[in-house]
């Protein structure tokens, strides 16, 4: 089957993931010790140097044929300190935006993808009220960017940054924890202020939640339906008055009747240690599709990998549980890879998701097969 017209096609980043130097940014001193939280394996640094080469990456993605960039904005680069305004950082983000529009690809901006300034943190983060309003202040100030933005994510994965609040717990492999409540509540209370403020700069606002693929084991419906409702559902739910959803999915998550079972000795796994479980996307679209009832971008989905060809063979596995969302009626609008460049995982180099490589030395860019592969699937608009 072909995807509907105008399905996008894209890769997605996040700034402290690629861009290098984020100094201001909690993650960055929680890299190097001087935050609470669980220690980390190495220190992000320079990262892929995309703050200053992003022309490059957008050149790769648009000439392998694909026709959308997601990318996150920085609010510890924008805010440094409380109360000021960086116009160079808010600058430099309309210079990406319009570099995204010169090559084609239609832009989706994320203005929170898990970092915080460091200022917000150290005065108690998300644990207090005033974050919301913190929040919604930093939103206004980087309203400029998005003047030329139809697509807009506030908050990526807020089941996520729910746990990361949780100073104990560092980026979870398997399993979600159940988040911090009360953050929960505040987090939908500053997705709501951003909603309104993207909507009336005329964009499209959405929110884009890690989606878990909670299955049940014979019996064990209720405990299924209990685990994943304060670690998913209530940030579907949240979504239900939005213009669209995100969904990022990577592997499953089998539960029975005392909770998450192990992965079977015999699965393949992932660099990440995930199961290797391509149709997780599907469960994702469907329970987004449920739940909140508005359009689907799949805005994560991939493989930590070093071998191409798994990262081929899982995106096929995706976009045809995709193309079967799609045959059941879910109005699918897109689908935007995880990852565009090998990235900082969050602790570590080691898992890599890109489909491009880098060397660490020279930043110099090196395309993987897959991206190419997902280049011509594009221009295709349908699987090989
Ligand atoms: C996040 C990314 C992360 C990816 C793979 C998602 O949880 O949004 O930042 O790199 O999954 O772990």
């Amino acid at each position: 089957m072909t995807f509907p017209p105008g399905f996008l096609w894209g890769a997605s980043t996040a700034a402290h993931q690629i861009e290098g130097g984020n100094v201001n940014s909690d993650w960055w001193q929680r890299e190097w010790g001087h935050l609470a939280g669980a220690p980390v394996e190495e220190p992000s640094g320079d990262a892929a140097d995309s703050y200053h080469r992003y022309r490059e990456d957008m050149d790769l993605l648009a000439r392998a044929g694909l026709t959308s960039y997601r990318f996150s904005i920085e609010w510890a680069r924008i805010q440094p300190e409380r109360g000021y305004v960086s116009r160079a950082a808010i600058e430099h983000y309309r210079r990406m935006v319009a570099a995204a529009r010169e090559r084609g690809l239609e832009p989706m901006v994320t203005l929170h993808h898990f970092t915080n300034p460091v200022w917000f943190t150290r005065d108690g983060g998300w644990h207090r009220d005033a974050a919301v309003d913190e929040f919604r202040r930093y939103v206004e100030a980087a309203l400029p960017v998005l003047e030329d933005v139809r697509l807009v994510c506030t908050v990526n994965e807020p089941n996520m940054v729910s746990v990361l609040a949780d100073p104990d717990v560092g980026f979870p492999s398997v399993g979600l924890p159940p988040g911090v409540p009360a953050v929960t509540d505040r987090l939908i209370a500053a997705h709501r202020g951003a909603v309104e403020l993207v909507r009336g700069a005329g964009g499209q606002a959405g929110w884009t939640v890690a989606t878990q693929a909670y299955q049940p084991e014979p019996g064990a419906e209720d405990v299924a339906a209990e685990y994943g409702a304060s670690r998913e559902d209530v940030f579907l739910d949240a979504a239900s008055g939005d213009d669209w959803v995100g969904v990022q999915a990577y592997t499953r998550t089998r539960i029975g009747t005392a909770g998450p079972l192990p992965i079977p000795d015999d699965a393949e796994r992932t660099l990440t240690g995930w199961e290797y479980y391509p149709a997780a996307v599907g469960d994702g679209i469907r329970n987004a599709w449920r739940r909140a009832g508005v359009p689907v971008y799949v805005t994560e989905n991939g493989i930590a990998t070093a071998d191409d060809e798994r990262r081929i063979a899982y995106t096929t596995g995706a976009l045809q549980a995709v193309e079967a969302c799609l045959a059941e009626g879910v109005d699918v609008r897109g689908y935007l890879h995880w990852s565009a460049l090998d990235n900082y995982e969050w602790g570590s180099y080691r898992p890599t998701f890109g489909l491009i490589a880098w060397d660490r030395e020279t930043f110099a860019r090196a395309p993987k097969p897959s991206l190419a592969w997902l280049g011509s699937v594009a221009r295709r608009n349908a699987l090989p």
